[in-house]
């Protein structure tokens, strides 16, 4: 698809755009329908009288602001989920609340977290990653989804919570259905996966849960462990609150990183020049910390988000009174001319890149320096190994519209 729609056409897209009734094209270039909208109608009112944020300027304020656009999604998914194990799971993340609930997960979430425990893992990273490399090289025919931008975060996510390999087999699938639920349409296919996926997940996490009650770990390391504690002058979690914590971690953990490895390597494959750019001389871990952050603004893995208005507010120019729920998109954000020169442009070398692919504000990704690392990781010991990689047949997309990503990317990959 052309990157713009002539300026007419573009007028129309923007003024019949339903993100409950997207076409197509849509999922595999949805950058000229944000255009469109953010030119012509950037706070969109959808037909089901909620409304879409495609302008950069537009979106900073609300996620500056929390207590006028609560991230908490009772209201809206108690319709959209009915009682259901999604409805639970949805409702009690940290990322669908607001303070206390949020801010008592968060500290607990980020404690483990910080730059001292990220740099301990990057050992263990750099062995994982060069052995799937290994695996690749001796396929030479391969899934850069399966065999490596999966493999990647399912490994480090795993080891965050200490679940033991042997277990790991149902992770991505329970991720994919879950996530899959929040899509803008909720069909009931997706719905009945989503459901099992809770189900089987808790029953899992429970007897993970229960065994570490007995065997705590390091507080100070371990994620897990930090959630089962909770603050010392604080209360717990109660078992659901907890075993919720984790699915949401698992979750936000993999899905969205497979994307971003995902979403380069298809990208690079298509940009000889900027892949050049990364490869041409020594130096591609310290040129890799500029191009993660274009990668993540390119295609952005998390491309739509959510909050409700508590109040009387103004978005854009644009009153909208209490309750009314706003769509986020990131991906159009990231986009816009406004903040990027020449924005559908790669440039691994861009810079100010103040992107908005891990959000902002009280909700920022709480994982955003373990994605940045994993990518890092992960891009510069891949092109270092096989420069010469190239796309072996049609790359299968996952056909959603807030997560970006591959479902398959056949490969071969060349020393
Ligand atoms: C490229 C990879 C990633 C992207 C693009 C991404 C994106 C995001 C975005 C956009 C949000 C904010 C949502 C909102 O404001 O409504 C978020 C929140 C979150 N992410 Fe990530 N994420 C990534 C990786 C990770 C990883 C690796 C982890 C865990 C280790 C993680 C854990 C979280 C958590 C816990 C939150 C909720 C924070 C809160 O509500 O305070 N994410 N992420």
């Amino acid at each position: 698809m052309a990157l713009k729609f002539a300026s007419d056409q573009s007028r129309e897209i923007a003024g019949q755009f339903d993100l409950r009734r997207l076409p197509p094209e849509f999922y595999d270039e949805p950058y000229p329908y944000y255009q469109a909208l953010r030119e012509h109608d950037p706070v969109k009112r959808m037909p089901d009288g909620s409304w879409l944020l495609t302008r950069y300027d537009d979106i900073l304020p609300v996620y500056r602001d929390p207590k006028a656009f609560s991230s908490d999604k009772k209201k809206e998914f108690g319709p959209k989920f009915g009682p259901s194990p999604l409805l639970e799971h949805h409702t009690t993340s940290l990322i669908f609340n607001d303070p206390p609930l949020h801010t008592r997960v968060r500290r607990a979430i980020v404690g483990a977290l910080t730059q001292r425990h990220i740099a301990a893992m990057e050992p263990g990273l750099v062995a994982l990653v060069d052995r799937l490399l290994d695996a690749m090289a001796e396929k030479g025919e391969v899934d850069l989804i399966e065999d490596f931008a999966a493999a990647i975060p399912i490994g480090i996510i795993g080891n965050l919570l200490g679940i033991p390999q042997a277990e790991r087999g149902p992770l991505r699938g329970w991720s994919l259905a879950i996530l899959g639920a929040l899509e803008p349409v909720l069909t009931p296919d997706r719905g009945s996966r989503g459901n099992t996926a809770v189900t089987d997940m808790l029953a899992y996490l429970k007897t993970l849960v229960d065994d570490r009650r007995i065997h705590l770990r390091d507080p100070d390391t371990d994620v897990l462990t930090r959630l089962i504690l909770g603050e010392e002058d604080g209360e717990r979690l109660t078992e659901t609150q907890l075993l919720h914590q984790c699915i949401f971690l698992l979750n936000a953990g993999h899905e969205t990183t497979t994307n971003l490895i995902g979403n380069t390597l298809h990208a690079l494959s298509e940009k000889a020049d900027q892949k050049a750019a990364l490869i041409a001389q020594a130096g591609i871990v310290e040129r890799m910390k500029t191009a993660v952050e274009e990668f993540l603004r390119f295609e952005s893995p998390v491309q739509l988000g959510n909050r409700i208005t508590t109040q009387d507010v103004e978005v854009g120019g644009v009153p909208l009174p209490p309750d009314s729920r706003i769509t986020i998109c990131i991906g159009a954000a990231n986009r816009d001319p406004a903040q990027f020169p020449d924005p559908d442009r790669m440039y691994i070398a861009r810079e100010p890149n103040r992107h908005v692919a891990f959000g902002f504000g009280i909700h920022t990704c709480a994982g955003l320096s373990l994605a940045r690392l994993e990518a890092r990781v992960a891009m510069s010991r891949f092109l270092t190994r096989f420069p010469r990689y190239a796309l072996a047949g049609e790359p299968v997309r996952d056909g959603r519209a807030r997560f970006r990503g591959f479902r398959n990317l056949p490969a071969r990959v060349l020393p």
